[in-house]
């Protein structure tokens, strides 16, 4: 089955050509994005997602071309055609495309662009084991609570940690305390077993995930608080994880090469991955009710 995308107004095949060449978000990436887990045929957490893209669009003095409602119609259309039962669906609006030029243009439409893509559950290898970061420095500019497309700090840091063999890196600003991974929220465990991830400011992205486990883990009776810590803290962490709507839990069990706690995924991590793919995916937990289908 060939996969579709949606660009404005119209529903393409992925593989065709479809942005203009002065579309400013492929050149000033002048543009935000969101990206939405699809369990089970429903998206998941999606008004939040979608809040998210309209505070992003506000913060960058961008008006979009269309409302909710009809973006929620294209979502749903997307998911459709694709066939996605599990998967994500990525939405994109840049600033529209207009003569190469910094400032605003006078007249253009913004671009809106989504596509869909399955994807395996998460990984039961890596949630066994857990997943090795490296720590990095955090180069990004100062509003890292917009979902911009300028990832290239993020494509960076990533593959740093690829080349050191690791699945990812945590990024650390300049006083020495982690922000987040390059597409992740960064969460550790201490001894004391107090729950820690930073709070939200302009130095990280609001992660829905990060939202959503926060309440989980009240649900859960775990202690939680939200202060930075530094990356000596997370290496001498009991456990360590990480969130997004594509990973979910993600547990981290070795930091710069040092094992995290007795080095296997911690006791409430593991009752934050059952508790939030029982969030998620309901239809996986057996007897549950199936959520409304985006399909249906
Ligand atoms: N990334 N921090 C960064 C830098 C991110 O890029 C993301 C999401 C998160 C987690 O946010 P959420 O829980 O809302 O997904 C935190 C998405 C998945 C991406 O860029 O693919």
């Amino acid at each position: 089955m060939s996969r579709i995308a949606y660009i404005n107004g119209r529903y393409v095949p992925h593989r065709d050509p479809a942005v203009q060449i002065e579309d400013r978000g492929l050149q000033f990436a002048d543009s935000v994005y969101e990206v939405i887990l699809v369990a089970d045929g429903h998206f998941v957490d999606e008004d939040p997602h979608l809040e998210r893209l309209d505070r992003s669009m506000r913060e960058i003095r961008m008006t979009p071309d269309f409302a909710r409602p009809s973006l929620k119609r294209i979502m749903r259309e997307v998911i459709r055609r694709n066939r996605i039962d599990y998967g994500m669906i990525y939405i994109q609006v840049t600033r529209g495309t207009a003569p190469r030029s910094a400032g605003f243009p006078a007249k253009a439409r913004t671009t809106l662009i989504l596509m869909a893509r399955p994807m395996a559950r998460p990984d039961s290898e890596k949630l066994a084991r857990g997943v090795g970061v490296i720590t990095v420095p955090d180069i990004r500019w100062k509003r890292r609570d917009v979902k911009s497309t300028s990832l290239l700090p993020n494509v960076l840091a990533k593959q740093q940690g690829i080349d050191a063999g690791a699945f990812d890196s945590w990024m650390v600003d300049e006083a020495g305390f982690i922000t987040e991974s390059s597409a992740s929220n960064a969460w550790i465990v201490t001894k004391d077993k107090e729950l820690m991830t930073r709070p939200a400011s302009s130095d990280i992205l609001r992660g829905i995930t990060r939202m959503t486990a926060i309440g989980l883990a009240k649900k859960l009776g775990i202690t939680f608080v939200e202060r930075p810590f530094t990356a000596a803290e997370a290496k001498a962490a009991k456990e360590a994880f990480q969130t997004s709507a594509t990973i979910c839990v993600l547990p981290v069990t070795k930091i710069d090469g040092k094992a995290i706690g007795n080095g296997r995924v911690g006791e409430l991590t593991q009752a934050l991955i059952d508790s939030y793919s029982a969030y998620a995916a309901p239809v996986a937990i057996a007897g549950a009710r199936r959520r409304q289908s985006v399909t249906a």
